[in-house]
């Protein structure tokens, strides 16, 4: 999907003063993201045009090489340049660094400077829509992905008291768990503003654990916070039953899926129907995308007219 197929893209008003934003990947022609900003960038009447670049793999330097040549503001990264774009930049956050990918660069006073928003993103969208804020709460993520990752750094960044990776593959959620505890990804290696002057706060308990561990079932019930992040279930795979049993949830676990198409999971659905506070995956896409706009822009990103771009791309779907 995108401008070649006609879908929905507002024809932004190109001048002379246009900043230039847009997504490197391969493909990029899937990307929701130019909707998504061109809405935000018409809402605010900013001068801004946010175009795909789809960049093959082995042309990534001379791809960020164009981002200052020509003078963009800022780019978006997607797969498969993720990681591989941090060695071109001038800068890389602390959370960039501590995930191990960029999914934002900013052009800055000549300065390329690489961040990533999703795990962010993520907390913002759970705090938005769900009033929820992770510090002290015990969170347990299904998957150990680039995703997960994200969000387990975030997570750990807000003072989450409690953090269990559960993933198919237990040897990789074993070495998230191992990445995040080296990366000291816990409240107290970064700046905590929340945090008390003087007394350090307990570290967090992060565990890894097989998706077919019998102790699952317990952890499950015992989360505040649980976080599917898997592929499981995302279209064109149709509707498959939840990685876990909706049986195992309290009503009082938030449940979160970042899988966005279909806009409900099935898991979304059955917690849902048992009383959980649910929070579909569209939040992620949008608010990692809303503070990427707010970097580059200085200006709050218009979200209500990003979410409504962003639904009727996937309406049209
Ligand atoms: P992303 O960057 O989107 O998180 P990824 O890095 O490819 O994607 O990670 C995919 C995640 O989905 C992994 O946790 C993967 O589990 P494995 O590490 O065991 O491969 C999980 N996943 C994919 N298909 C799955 C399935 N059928 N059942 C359970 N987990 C699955």
């Amino acid at each position: 999907m995108g401008a070649s197929d006609g879908t929905l893209l507002p024809a932004p008003a190109v001048s002379g003063r246009s900043r230039v934003f847009g997504v490197i990947g391969f493909p990029v022609a899937h990307s929701l993201s130019p909707a998504m900003h061109n809405a935000a960038f018409a809402a605010l009447d900013y001068p801004g045009v946010y175009v795909p670049f789809p960049v093959e793999p082995g042309r990534l330097s001379e791809a960020v090489a164009g981002i200052r040549a020509l003078g963009l503001g800022g780019v978006n990264v997607t797969v498969p340049h993720k990681e591989a774009v941090m060695a071109f930049l001038d800068e890389v956050t602390p959370m960039a660094r501590r995930v191990g990918a960029v999914n934002t660069v900013i052009h800055r006073e000549g300065r390329l400077i690489g961040d990533n928003t999703d795990g962010r993103g993520f907390l913002r969208s759970l705090a938005e829509e769900l009033g929820v804020e992770p510090r002290g709460l015990r969170a347990l993520i299904l998957g150990a992905g680039g995703a997960a990752r994200a969000i387990a750094a975030a997570l750990l960044e807000a003072g989450a008291a409690g953090l269990v990776i559960a993933n198919r593959t237990e040897e990789r959620a074993r070495g998230l768990v191992r990445d995040l505890l080296a990366g000291g990804a816990g409240p107290g290696a970064a700046p905590d503003p929340g945090g008390q002057q003087g007394e350090p706060p307990d570290p967090p308990d992060v565990r890894a654990m097989a998706l077919d561990d019998p102790r699952l079932e317990g952890e499950v019930a015992e989360a505040d916070l649980l976080i599917h992040t898997t592929t499981w279930g995302m279209d064109p795979h149709g509707d498959v039953p939840p990685l876990i049993p909706a049986r195992w949830l309290s009503p009082r676990t938030a449940v979160c899926d970042i899988v966005y198409a279909p806009l409900e999971t099935s898991l979304l659905r059955e917690a849902r129907a048992r009383g959980c506070p649910v929070l579909p995956g569209l939040g992620m896409l949008l608010y990692q995308g809303a503070l990427a706009f707010e970097a580059w822009t200085g200006r709050k990103a218009p979200v209500e007219a990003m979410r409504r771009a962003l639904e009727r791309c996937l309406d049209a779907r």
